[in-house]
Formats: C-alpha cells, structure tokens, sequence
C-alpha cells in the first residue's frame, strides 16, 4: 500500500465511507443508464427514432395490470392524463396506450416528462417503450395531443423470482417546463384533438349563461348562428354603439379574440368578461358553432 499513509482507525473508517459512497453512486448510475434504455429507445440519444420492434416477444398466459398516473409539476399550464385508466394484458402483449396533453396557456411551451414505475423492481421488466420521455417536447399554445405510448411487460417477470408476485405495475410521468427548449421536437407529429364541443357547452353554461341564451336576448344578445353573423346586429337588442359599429362579421378568430379580451378587439364594447385559456376559447367556440334556436 505505497502512497497511503494510514494514520487512525477514524482515518480507515471515513476511507471505508467513501468507498461504499462512491460503488453505491456508481451502482445507481449504471441502473439509471439501463432503465434509460430500457424505457425510452424509440426516442433515444440524439433524436433518432427506432420504431418499436415487439416480434420475438414471446406471450405468457399470465396478465398483469398496467394503471396510468400523470402529473404536472406545480406552474406547468399543462393539463395531462391518462386517455385510460389501466390496461390488463398478458406478459408479453403489446399494448398501446394514448395520454393527451392539453397547453392550458397562450404561449409555446416545451416539457420534458419523466417516469417512473412502482413497484420499482418491475421496472426493469417494462420494455421497448415507444414514448415521448427524455425528449423535450413542444406543444404549441392551446393545443391538445394524444400521445402514444408502445410497451410490453416481459415474460421474464413471472419467472424471477423477485417479482412473481407483482400483478399490478403502475407507470407514472410527470411533465416539467424544459430548461433546454432548443432542438426540441414538436408534439403536433400526434393527431391534434379536436375542439371539444361538448366541454364547451359545460364551459358555457358556467361562464356565459348568466347573460347569454341561445334565442332570447338575457344581459347579452341571443348566440345561436353568431359565427358568421354581423356583429351587434340582433335587432332590438341594446348594443353599445362600440360593437353597433363594428363593422365586421364573427369568425373563429374574431371570437378567439373577443373573447380573450372584448375590450381590445372593440374598444368601448361592453361585456365584462374574459375567457383568458385559449384551450377553453376553442372549445366555447366549437360549441358556439353548433348553437342553434332552441337549444
Ligand atoms: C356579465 C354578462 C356577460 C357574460 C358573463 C358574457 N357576456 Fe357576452 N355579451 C354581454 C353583453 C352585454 C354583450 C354586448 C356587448 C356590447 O354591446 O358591447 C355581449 C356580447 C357578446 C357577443 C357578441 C354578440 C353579437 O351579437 O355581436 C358574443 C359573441 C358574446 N358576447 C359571447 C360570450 C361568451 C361566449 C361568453 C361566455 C364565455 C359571454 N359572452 C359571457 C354580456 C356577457
């Protein structure tokens, strides 16, 4: 032992420290490396793309129960969840999976998810994943995605003995605002869902049904067929000479617009609300294009 000196048994004791320290440091990093590779392949290093490859799983009798867990870190304006709640399937099955995400905010926003899987030692046994973790993802303002999620659980599973026992596996993300939003890709490549008519109208009846009806003129003009209509045109109704005269016909954008901010779009109009969530501008509008007399 040339070169170290040892001095005390306080001196042999922190050495001994050390040195379980750094194996376990060590051990972690090479677990986390494979966990890498186990679960993000199809997305890996360098921003290449592997398709998925699941012909020579082999497929057990045995099921397991997958559940889905989301989350978003505290100030990310995303709203993420699962498309649904579990999947049963046998060892070995290939699953497809959707999770959609939803920018709440009026800006571009790239996230970054990570995972993880409990019972931890199951996690080993997730594999060829094609997924949207470890790579930043952009959605544009507004937008929603549903994006898959490609994976089989190896048989492997139900003949270690560590994990025989495992018949429920739970996956979880969490999605974080990127630090490194350069380079990132863009979640538009996942179908776009569409405006949600339907929570629109539930989005209506909270926000907008104190004023406004379909047919009958309340504290607002009536709304059916207002895409497409003259603005401040229902006759009889008591507009302010502002939208009187605005001159111009309601489309999407003009609504996306009024909506944001009435008093921008038409300086001196006179409804005192705001729908500040382009997510929510979407929907109320899809919903307004579907608003006829009578409902
Ligand atoms: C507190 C009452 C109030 C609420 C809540 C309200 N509005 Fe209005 N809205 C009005 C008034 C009043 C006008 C007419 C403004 C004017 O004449 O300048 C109006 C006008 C409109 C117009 C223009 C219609 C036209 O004939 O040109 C649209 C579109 C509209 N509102 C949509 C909505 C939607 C969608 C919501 C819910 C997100 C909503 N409003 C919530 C009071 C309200």
């Amino acid at each position: 032992m040339y070169g170290v000196v040892v001095k005390s048994p306080r001196t042999v004791l922190t050495v001994v420290a050390v040195c379980v320290l750094l194996a376990a440091m060590t051990t972690l990093t090479s677990y986390s490396v494979t966990l890498y590779r186990l679960f993000c392949q199809a997305t890996g290093a360098n921003g290449t793309t592997q398709r998925v490859t699941t012909a020579s799983a082999t497929q057990s009798a045995r099921d397991v129960t997958v559940f889905f867990d989301t989350n978003v870190a505290p100030g990310m304006p995303w709203r993420f969840v699962p498309v649904q709640r579990s999947v049963r399937l046998h060892l070995g099955q290939d699953a497809l999976v959707f999770f959609e995400a939803q920018n709440l905010s009026g800006r571009d926003i790239t996230g970054h998810a990570t995972f993880n899987v409990t019972p931890d030692k199951a996690g080993l046994y997730f594999k060829k994943i094609q997924c949207f973790c470890f790579t930043e993802e952009r959605l544009a303002a507004g937008a929603r995605v549903q994006m898959p999620v490609e994976f089989f659980v190896d048989p492997a599973l139900g003949t270690d003995p560590s994990t025989t026992d495992v018949n429920e596996i739970t996956l979880s993300y969490t999605f974080f605002e990127s630090k490194r939003p350069a380079g990132a890709r863009n979640l538009s490549r996942f179908a776009a869902v569409p405006p949600d008519a339907a929570a629109g109208g539930k989005l209506f009846a909270e926000r907008c049904g104190a004023c406004h009806a379909a047919d009958r003129a309340r504290v607002g003009p009536p709304l059916a067929g207002v895409v497409g209509r003259q603005a401040g045109s229902v006759a009889g109704f008591p507009y302010s000479a502002a939208l009187q005269a605005a001159g111009f016909v309601w489309d999407e954008a003009r609504l996306d617009r009024w909506l944001a901010d009435p008093q921008a779009e038409v300086p001196g109009a006179q409804m005192p609300m705001r729908v500040p969530e382009p997510a929510a501008r979407r929907d109320l509008i899809a919903y307004l294009r579907i608003l006829h007399p009578g409902s």
